[in-house]
């Protein structure tokens, strides 16, 4: 009964699955208004059930495999994830009603590990020093060792990763800017925002020029981002896709998180920051040659889940430099 009401046309509410994708596209009005003709717009994926842009892959994945019958009663859903993709699968799972084992870095935020708990994921911890390919080396061998107890998820190389973004997130930002898109600028983690929403805004308008953004070091701040040159490639990256690739300093990525929550009054994650960055960077390049640009970026996910972090009430290099400046002054006006 409750099921067939549930099924039927007629059922009233929203159920949580179809509230993935079609997130609000948000204007960055104060960070371009030195600058003439040039917008940015970014994709408020925290507007996801689960918080994060990983819900679109996360569910496409889980979609697939229910439909090809790999997610039989009992079977545990495996993947390596350094955070919201795991966050997905839990909601995912807890949602749907199948269990879900996640192998992750112990030094993923503390709330992060709150969040994973209230879901009821198992979690099999990993040496923070290997990052995410330790926790990708994990679950590559739990799935190996038993393959009748896992589906293993994969998201590195599951297509239906980038081609979430591909139906969804491409399409969508198309309609919500009237195809005025210019610039299309994403992080690379598994790399499946990229891919995805570049191949079909390429269908939709060959001009529209597609950037992707990397830390610029193997050692970084820039949560879910990886830095292609020393990591495990994911199978479903293509480097030859973007048009240009921006690398990104940890330190531009924090200044300008306390940047959007102090003059957007947005409070969004350390690689949304560096996205927002690297999509000013195009702006103010566009706006110096005289040229009008739409930018387009994806926020993966809010604050949340790193206020823990020092840096939010740290100095940023720049008002470190600044400070310096000052007390420099005023001991002179003293002496
Ligand atoms: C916070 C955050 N930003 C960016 C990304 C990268 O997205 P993608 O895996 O689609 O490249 C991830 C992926 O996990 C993420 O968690």
């Amino acid at each position: 009964m409750t099921s067939s009401l549930q099924n039927s046309e007629k059922a009233i509410g929203t159920s949580l699955l179809d509230r993935v994708g079609n997130t609000p596209l948000v204007r960055l009005e104060r960070l371009t208004e030195h600058l003439s003709g040039v917008q940015i717009l970014g994709k408020a994926e925290w507007a996801n059930p689960g918080g994060s842009v990983k819900d679109r892959a996360a569910s496409a994945i889980v979609a697939d495999a229910q439909r090809r019958g790999q997610l039989p009663p009992g079977k545990i859903l495996l993947d390596a994830t350094s955070g919201n993709t795991g966050i997905a699968y839990a909601m995912l799972g807890a949602a749907l009603g199948f269990p879900v084992t996640l192998c992750m870095p112990s030094n993923v935020s503390p709330e992060r590990k709150h969040i994973l708990n209230a879901y009821g994921a198992n979690i099999v911890w990993t040496s923070p020093a290997d990052g995410s390919d330790g926790a990708i080396r994990m679950a590559r061998k739990l799935a190996a060792e038993q393959p009748d107890r896992y589906f293993y998820a994969n998201q590195y190389g599951n297509d239906n990763n980038w081609k979430a973004h591909y139906y969804g997130t491409a399409n969508e930002i198309w309609k919500q800017t009237g195809g005025r898109i210019t610039h299309f600028v994403a992080g690379l983690g598994t790399s499946g925002t990229f891919m995805g929403t570049t191949r079909r805004l390429r269908e939709l308008n060959p001009k529209i020029q597609c950037i992707s953004m990397q830390p610029d070091s193997p050692f970084n701040g820039l949560e879910g981002l990886k830095h292609m040159a020393t990591a495990i490639v994911p199978p479903i990256y293509d480097e030859h896709l973007a048009d240009r690739n921006i690398d990104m300093p940890t330190e531009r990525a924090y200044t300008m998180c306390k940047r959007l929550g102090r003059t957007q009054g947005l409070l969004v994650g350390i690689s949304a920051a560096a996205a927002v960055a690297a999509s000013l960077d195009i702006a103010e390049e566009e706006a110096k040659a005289g040229r009008e640009a739409v930018i387009v970026t994806i926020l993966c996910d809010s604050a949340d889940k790193y206020l823990s972090e020092r840096f939010w009430s740290e100095p940023t290099e720049e008002e470190a430099a600044k400070d310096a400046v000052d007390s420099e002054q005023f001991a002179g006006q003293r002496a």
